[in-house]
């Protein structure tokens, strides 16, 4: 697996911005959206408190799924195809946000290559303005080669897309305002999305983290709306982003209007 990942890895990497960004647009949105996500990873195998991730691959699901194997995930993409350092530069929002803050909090360690091409290790004992710099300061500081993430023990989160009729937009954003004024439970995380079209379909993404309840309190207020389809059932977080990834628009790039 090792061997097959190092060789998609330069195929991928003379495909990428050398930030690492990539552009998605999710199925059925009006709205461009732009998201820059990170992951690619060298595995060390035998310690997974910690998952060390090369700057250069394609693709959280690898991370996601090697992990899920103890049990265990990490704070990266909510979305299966994002590639992308940026993310975890920039901030990082993930499913586990309400429990473990921005990606970038998770991240215990970066090589990163310097303006004067040396390679160093950067922590909080080893350039720790650049460490902190690095947590949401985004790409200009350097090039990173590969992000040390604590990983997060979650074997499984109950997830799911709850699809709703137009006609309960009204109890759809009052939930989300409800839910955003008070969340009160941190194994939370919620994506609430509003698609134009002929029909406009309200979608809201719901993740709990963990293996036993399905239903909490917390997502009452969506759960009790009627919904037209709900994939809403136990999984893990590789599997999650695999359904979220199918939303996404392969090889779609978002283009600003031209410059005059
Ligand atoms: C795993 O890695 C962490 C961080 O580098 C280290 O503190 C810990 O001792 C390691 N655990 C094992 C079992 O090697
Ligand atoms: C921090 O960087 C130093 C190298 O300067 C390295 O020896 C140490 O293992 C790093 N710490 C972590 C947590 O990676």
């Amino acid at each position: 697996m090792g061997a097959l990942l190092a060789l998609m890895s330069l195929h991928m990497a003379a495909e990428l911005p050398i930030d690492g960004s990539e552009k998605t647009e999710y199925r059925g949105n009006a709205k461009k959206y732009q998201s820059r996500t990170l992951l690619a990873f060298r595995l060390e195998l035998g310690n997974v408190s910690q998952v060390n991730c090369d700057a250069l691959s394609f693709s959280p699901s690898d991370v996601y799924e090697y992990l899920q194997k103890f049990g265990l995930t990490a704070a990266g993409g909510r979305l299966g195809p994002v590639g992308v350092p940026g993310l975890l530069l920039a901030g990082g929002i993930n499913f586990y946000g309400n429990q473990v803050s921005f990606g970038c909090d998770t991240v215990v360690n970066y090589e990163i290559v310097l303006a004067d091409s040396s390679i160093v290790e950067v922590n909080k004992t080893s350039y720790s303005d650049l460490f902190w710099a690095l947590k949401g300061g985004s790409s200009n500081f350097g090039i990173v080669t590969r992000f040390d993430l604590q990983t997060i023990k979650s074997p499984k989160a109950c997830a799911g897309a709850h699809t709703l009729s137009s006609k309960y937009i009204n109890e759809f954003l009052a939930a989300a305002a409800t839910y955003a004024s008070d969340i009160y439970d941190p194994k939370t995380h919620i994506v609430p999305t509003l698609t134009a079209g002929e029909t406009t379909l309200t979608t809201m993404i719901l993740l709990y983290d963990g293996d036993s309840i399905s239903y909490p309190d917390i997502f009452k207020p969506f759960t009790d709306i009627p919904a037209i389809s709900s994939t809403f059932d136990f999984k893990t977080v590789a599997e999650f982003t695999a359904e979220t990834g199918a939303m996404v628009i392969d090889g779609i790039k978002y283009n600003p209007p031209e410059a005059h």
